[in-house]
């Protein structure tokens, strides 16, 4: 049976140019900064993103929590949007490994203005804990792939050096929100201190993220990875994949953004199913499905015997991810598994 897998971009896999860019990659000893791959890649992130230096990571998860060690002391507080990824699903790292304690600010569609956070402050005495840094998300996964755009960035930025914060973009997707937006990626990340993005997700390649910012970061960094297990020796083999993922794999996310419209606008139609179709702005459909009867993870088992992959939120809350591996007609068929599904919810 065809299986159209909506549950993330994740599961993309390496291209046919990545798999020979791999096979025939210069290597050597990334820990003596001996891999000319690595090294090349690490070179052409740092000038993508408009800073001084890169550091390749295992995953986006290490790629946070080595930004966030990094940037903190233990004891220290760090504000996070209350759904943000580094918060909600990263096995609490920043707490258990570094000691940090998160101060929740609500977001609106994952974005903090700069009176939210200064909400959040709390006066320099020795009641509170110092919270030196600020995590935002662009594009924000748990609202559903919501962007920041530039002002919206701006403004934080702003806020964040009058009181003397630094700010740390979880850029996982920010060549998608780039791509959304029409614009150069720098234009966003002029905005952040430090970031990360995912090699990983939408641009396909099978390993790896990325840690930008200023040099004296990104060695603080590199030794955090370390410490975390992330030294890599002939890391070529993954950074090989990385250099075609930015090089010929971000101008392709406007299909994903246009299969993503398309399957909205499909379930926007469907009696029962709630969807608010401002908040789809990238690659992700979040939609409840409550006003059928069914919970998200009945709904999601549903789809699935009928050959769609989805993710089950909270609730009635459901989300779907496009990607490479999805086209138009798999859209054409994900609306007609999906309309099924709900009319037989609805007769029950
Ligand atoms: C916004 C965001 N940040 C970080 C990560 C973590 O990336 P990884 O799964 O590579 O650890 C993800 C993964 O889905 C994500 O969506």
């Amino acid at each position: 049976m065809r299986t159209i897998d909506l549950r993330s971009d994740t599961v993309t896999l390496p291209t046919e140019e990545m798999r020979e860019a791999m096979r025939t990659a210069e290597l050597g000893d990334d820990f003596y900064r001996e891999d000319p791959t690595v090294n090349r890649l690490e070179a052409l992130a740092a000038k993508k993103m408009g800073k001084e230096a890169a550091l390749l990571t295992t995953s986006g998860t290490q790629a946070n929590l080595v930004s966030v060690l990094s940037q903190t002391k233990r004891g220290q507080a760090v504000i996070l949007e209350a759904e943000a990824h580094i918060y909600y699903y990263e096995g609490g790292a920043f707490s258990d490994v570094g000691g940090l304690i998160p101060i929740l600010v609500k977001g609106h569609d994952g974005v903090m203005s700069p009176q939210d956070v200064e909400s959040a402050l709390r006066p320099p005495n020795s009641h509170f804990p110092p919270s030196p840094l600020v995590c935002i998300e662009n594009s924000h996964n748990r609202a559903g792939g919501t962007v920041w755009s530039p002002a919206q960035m701006k403004a934080l930025f702003d806020f964040a050096k009058d009181h003397k914060l630094n700010v740390h973009m979880d850029g996982a997707r920010i060549f998608n929100s780039a791509v959304a937006q029409n614009l150069e990626v720098r234009e966003l990340t002029r905005y952040a201190d430090t970031l990360m993005f995912c090699l990983s997700k939408g641009l396909s390649a099978p390993i790896g993220s990325i840690v930008v910012g200023d040099r004296d970061f990104v060695d603080r960094a590199r030794r955090y990875r370390a410490i975390l297990g992330g030294g890599m020796r002939q890391a070529g083999v993954i950074a090989a994949a990385g250099i075609v993922a930015i090089e010929k794999m971000v101008d392709r996310l406007r299909d994903d953004h246009a299969n993503a419209r398309m399957l909205a606008k499909g379930i926007s139609t469907i009696d029962g199913i709630a969807i608010d179709l401002n908040k789809v702005q990238t690659n992700m459909v979040v939609y409840d499905v409550s006003g059928l009867g069914i919970g998200g993870k009945e709904w999601v088992a549903k789809l699935n015997e009928a050959g769609v992959k989805a993710g089950a939120l909270e609730a009635g809350r459901v989300r779907m991810v496009t990607h490479r591996g999805i086209e138009k007609e798999d859209i054409e068929f994900t609306l007609r598994v999906v309309e099924k599904a709900a009319d037989e919810s609805r007769r029950k």
